[in-house]
């Protein structure tokens, strides 16, 4: 796919996953109205929506096509992601002050709302998830995914990365701690957008754990170049700080190996996941999700 098209399609899919997010927020309305707002705030500012992007491809490509059973999750893990960013923002944790191009929530709202926002966009997702029990055929379908959903959000997952990512501030892990760092806190929310878009389409256990093995790859690759910009990027064009791990005494991939043998690392774990997509034998030809993935070794936000 020419370059050009690649981004008319991934801007014509983000703005249908915009309107599948509006669909599933809550009514601004209640007493507690202020946390409508900044769940609203916080999840429409405009990130990539790489997450449910995903997801729903890979749902598309097995053959799946109920919208009612792919939207609520596609709905849910950004609403997760995006808690997770509210909640890394953070005094007490990274202490940045943009994203998405805004001021982050916190600083709008005050730190007890980011606080509750991040609760509130966690919570609601799995309330939005569960909108997918309703499809009683489906539903062992729905479950699985659900206990896919819960895992990889948690102490074995994003929040387990984020644990030992925070605690290693002002320290050096070693190699395989790093690793560990970036294959939970970054891919395991990723795992979950591959994993969940084929368990709903009824994909079979072992092209599941290939999807999984393809999105730790796809992590790895993707923390990496989050830390590349972090470095070589300006606020501007990222829509965040750039130099918050050096201001966080963070160890980075980039900071143990260079710059240039991150870059290279980006491109060896792409490289890994695509050959391992292809493997499945899902793809034939010119494809969207190979081009995107490909995409994301390159990307300047
Ligand atoms: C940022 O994720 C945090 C990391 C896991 C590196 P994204 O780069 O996907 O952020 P948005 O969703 O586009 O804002
Ligand atoms: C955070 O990694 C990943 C999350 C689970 C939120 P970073 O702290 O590097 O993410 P950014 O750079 O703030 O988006
Ligand atoms: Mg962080
Ligand atoms: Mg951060
Ligand atoms: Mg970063």
């Amino acid at each position: 796919m020419l370059k050009s098209d690649l981004t008319d399609n991934i801007t014509k899919r983000v703005s249908v996953i915009e309107d599948v997010l509006k669909k599933y927020l809550p009514k601004t309305e209640g007493y507690q109205q202020i946390i409508f707002e900044a769940m609203e705030y916080s999840l429409m500012a405009g990130g990539k929506r790489l997450r449910p992007m995903i997801m729903e491809e890979v749902y598309r490509l097995y053959g799946g096509s109920n919208n009612n059973l792919i939207e609520p999750f596609m709905a849910a893990i950004e609403m997760i992601h995006t808690y997770s960013l509210v909640h890394d923002d953070l005094p007490a944790m990274d202490n940045d002050e943009y994203r998405r191009g805004r001021k982050t929530t916190h600083v709008v709202y005050g730190e007890d709302m980011g606080i509750l926002t991040g609760d509130a966009l966690l919570n609601y997702a799995y309330e939005t998830a569960t909108k997918s029990f309703e499809e009683e055929v489906d539903i062992i379908k729905a479950a699985k995914a659900m206990k896919i959903l819960t895992e990889k959000a948690g102490i074995h997952g994003m929040v387990g990365g984020q644990v030992v990512d925070v605690k290693m501030n002002g320290k050096v892990p070693d190699a395989d701690m790093l690793d560990f760092i970036y294959r939970l806190k970054t891919g395991a929310l990723l795992e979950a957008s591959f994993m969940i878009g084929g368990v709903l389409a009824g994909a079979s256990e072992s092209d599941v754990s290939t999807l999984k093995q393809i999105a730790q790859y796809i992590g790895v690759a993707f923390q990496i170049q989050d830390d590349i910009l972090d470095v070589t990027s300006t606020t501007e064009v990222l829509g965040k700080p750039v130099g918050s791990d050096e201001k966080n005494e963070k160890s980075t991939y980039v900071s143990f190996n260079g710059l240039d043998n991150a870059t290279k690392a980006v491109k060896s774990y792409t490289n890994e996941a695509v050959a391992l997509l292809e493997e499945l034998d899902l793809i034939k030809g010119p494809d969207f999700l190979r081009d995107l993935l490909v995409s994301l070794t390159d990307r300047i936000k």
